[in-house]
């Protein structure tokens, strides 16, 4: 039966991430998947959510199946965490939201309903995207095409390009959208930009997939949210995929959550059982834990509030580092203006050093970057920051 199948290539994030893991190279440094480690290299679990996680498990007296769609108090809140309390109370029974597996059953699940409402379906995905978001998507039945989105030359969005790009989408097609914090450039559109994104959107009756992973980490909870917040109120229809990975810290539990926001409840319902029917089709239900954890900090305000403080230490620390990361490589080479570093939004940032550099970083100095140049600025640390812009300013300088 599986004699004849051949061997995969691994997956090109979570690869490089493994052979980091088996390199030997003692003083090896992990700017490749995107994970955030504190001043000592560790991805500790927030304060917040122990404290919550802890609460869970004593109260918990049944591991008995949740509703379908997840716990309830979770999807009230991340519902508003994301579109925030004044448009959610508006929305009301417009917008259903539904627990799944991490960011990737948010998005696979959206992916889902929109094959199952559509036929043939084509997603527009901005150039470059993530890289799961090809096979992830396309596994649903999605047929992918990319619009213009970052200029290597600028470092920086090509706003016209990208505009132009989108205006020239057939009507009806469905576009992804990144929240915030671009996976992999770092490169954001500002809210004005967004503005003309949606209106190009609702000239164009095309939908938005908005894929929201690092809420928190770009400007603030509130201003990452800006370009989901101002599509659901502009446009009839919207489809939201989030993460809590980042933001809660929660990547192994793999909670997140899709949303959809229609014109009339009757619509959100029939939506909202396409993809529960999707889920019952391959993964039934979503794993609990990591969103009773969230359902039960967000709503406590104490809590909350802890969560908030320790999410903006975070924001700012990694704001801290790229701008010492920017300043320290422009100081010590001259070959690239590395300015555009400071202004990357978010977990990551491209470098637009060549390939060969890359290449000698990780065979020479065990310093793992994205072949792309993407780099994890959460990888980042004062104890490493130096050993990095020395390494990278002495291959570029050869
Ligand atoms: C990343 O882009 O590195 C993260 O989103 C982790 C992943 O699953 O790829």
């Amino acid at each position: 039966m599986f004699g004849q199948l051949d061997i995969l290539p691994p997956d090109p994030i979570l690869g490089l991430n493994q052979t980091f893991q088996q390199d030997d190279n003692a003083d090896k440094i992990n700017l490749s998947i995107g994970v955030y480690q504190n001043a000592q290299g560790l991805t500790p679990i927030f304060t917040a959510v122990k404290k919550a996680e802890q609460q869970l498990l004593a109260a918990q007296n049944t591991k008995s199946y949740a509703p379908q769609a997840g716990d309830p108090s979770f999807l009230e809140h991340m519902t508003r965490l994301l579109l925030g309390d004044e448009l959610s109370e508006q929305l009301q029974d417009r917008v259903a939201a539904v627990m799944t597996p991490g960011g990737c059953g948010a998005l696979r699940m959206g992916a889902e309903l929109l094959s199952h409402a559509k036929q043939n379906v084509t997603l527009w995905v901005s150039d470059p995207t993530w890289a799961n978001h090809y096979p992830l998507l396309q596994s649903a039945g999605l047929t992918l095409e990319k619009y213009s989105y970052y200029s290597a030359e600028t470092h920086s969005v090509d706003f016209t390009a990208m505009l132009e790009s989108l205006q020239a989408i057939p009507v009806g097609d469905v576009v992804l959208l990144h929240g915030c914090c671009h996976n992999p450039t770092g490169a954001d559109i500002s809210p004005a930009q967004w503005d003309q994104v949606i209106s190009v959107l609702a000239e164009r009756q095309l939908t938005p997939f908005i894929d929201v992973a690092y809420q928190g980490f770009g400007d603030g909870l509130a201003e990452d949210a800006y370009g989901v917040r101002e599509a659901v109120k502009r446009l009839p229809e919207v489809l939201v995929a989030a993460s809590c990975s980042k933001n809660f810290g929660l990547y192994r539990e793999r909670i997140g959550a899709v949303m959809v926001i229609t014109q009339d409840p009757q619509t959100t319902l029939a939506a909202k059982s396409h993809i529960l029917t999707a889920a019952r089709s391959s993964y039934s239900m979503s794993p609990y834990h990591g969103g009773g954890i969230v359902g039960l900090l967000l709503s406590d305000p104490e809590l909350t509030s802890e969560w908030k403080t320790e999410l903006e230490q975070v924001r700012l620390r990694m704001n801290r580092l790229r701008l010492e990361l920017a300043e320290g490589l422009n100081q010590a080479q001259s070959r690239i203006d590395f300015s555009f570093v400071a202004e990357s939004k978010g977990m990551f940032c491209y470098l637009g050093i060549p390939l060969e550099v890359v290449h000698a970083l990780r065979s020479e100095f065990g310093i793992y970057l994205l072949d792309s140049t993407r780099i994890n600025v959460a990888g980042l640390s004062q104890e490493n920051l130096p050993i990095i812009i020395d390494r990278v300013s002495e291959v570029l300088s050869r």
